[in-house]
């Protein structure tokens, strides 16, 4: 690798939010917070910590205002949050999140199933989330879910995904994360849709988030990083997964990106052993949950 820049890899860490999102039990407003701090001072600079959506539709995310309240804000760090529609972006903004994200499909029976509209619908709701968002001086993340395949429809045309990515990059969004929601992505799929992807957008302007189903999303990484790319999405523990995408598990874990990265000689700027404290942290207080909730014999 020739330059500096080139070596350096973003992180954007999800596990507060798409990690949390699928626990079944109420995880505690405390371990959240607790969480987020562990991770802000690990060194992980976009942390993804809460999520403005119907608290029918995704209970586990219903505290995100009193987690916004509550965390240590560390200098430098942007905490960003899910923003389906106005309603959220309100509460994002009161909350003082530094970022948001719209998160749209290339899949229309995906966007149906997660945010109960047609991808046109979706397209037209997040426009006027993104100029407001804007106009109060806060960035917005455009997230695309199905790129490498899609529960209910199987394959998913790559020209559907450039084709969303580019109407969020076109309403003011600074950056397009491209999910394999399901981890049914393989370095082939992934080179193929970057190629197509890559003929029309930046890659300085792309994010891989990648679910490990599989076991492929580190094989996916380095795929995307032949390809140009050089941000991330991950998660601590490898916890997470989506509520309307069955079958999906966890998103690539924090610790395997970093080591990934690290031992290929990319720059993160995060301290791995305290990602691994924050890991064990979050698995200790997820197994105490579990644990209550089992009936003696
Ligand atoms: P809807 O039912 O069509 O919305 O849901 P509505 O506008 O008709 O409102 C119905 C009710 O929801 C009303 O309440 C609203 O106030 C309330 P009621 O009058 O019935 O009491 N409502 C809200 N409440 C709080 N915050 C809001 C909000 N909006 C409406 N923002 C909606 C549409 C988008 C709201 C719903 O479908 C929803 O919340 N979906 C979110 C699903 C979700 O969070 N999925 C997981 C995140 S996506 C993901 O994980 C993938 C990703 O990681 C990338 C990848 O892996 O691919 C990003
Ligand atoms: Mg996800």
């Amino acid at each position: 690798m020739s330059n500096a820049s080139e070596r350096r890899v973003k992180i954007v860490e999800v596990g507060p939010r798409d990690g949390l999102q699928n626990e079944k039990l109420p995880v505690p407003l405390n371990a959240k917070v607790e969480l987020i701090n562990q991770l802000s001072g690990a060194g992980l600079r976009f942390i993804e910590a809460a999520s403005f959506v119907s608290p029918k539709w995704v209970p586990q995310m219903a505290g995100s205002a009193e987690v916004m309240a509550l965390i240590d804000r560390s200098p430098g760090v942007r905490y960003s949050a899910l923003t389906p529609n106005l309603q959220g972006l309100e509460a994002a903004l009161t909350a003082r999140c530094d970022e948001v994200a719209v998160f749209g499909a290339a899949s229309e029976t995906f966007s149906q199933r997660n945010i109960n509209c047609s991808i046109a619908q979706s397209l037209d709701r997040f426009r006027p989330v993104v100029q407001k968002a804007l106009e109060a001086g806060v960035p917005v993340r455009g997230y695309v879910s199905c790129v490498l395949g899609c529960p209910y429809e199987g394959d998913v045309a790559a020209e559907a995904v450039l084709q969303v990515a580019q109407e969020l990059l076109a309403m003011g969004c600074h950056e397009i994360s491209l999910g394999d929601t399901i981890g049914r992505g393989s370095p082939e799929s992934t080179r193929k849709l970057l190629e197509v992807c890559l003929r029309d957008l930046p890659s300085a302007r792309l994010a891989g988030h990648f679910h490990d189903t599989y076991g492929m999303a580190e094989a996916n990484v380095c795929a995307s990083l032949e390809m140009g790319l050089r941000i991330f999405d991950s998660s601590v523990a490898g916890l997470g997964g989506c509520p309307y995408a069955q079958g999906a598990s966890g998103n690539l874990a924090t610790e395997k990106l970093i080591h990934a990265l690290h031992a290929m000689g990319y720059e993160t700027g995060v301290d791995m052993s305290r990602v691994q404290a924050a890991g064990r942290y979050i698995r200790q207080v997820l197994g105490d949950l579990h644990d209550q909730q089992e009936v003696p014999h």
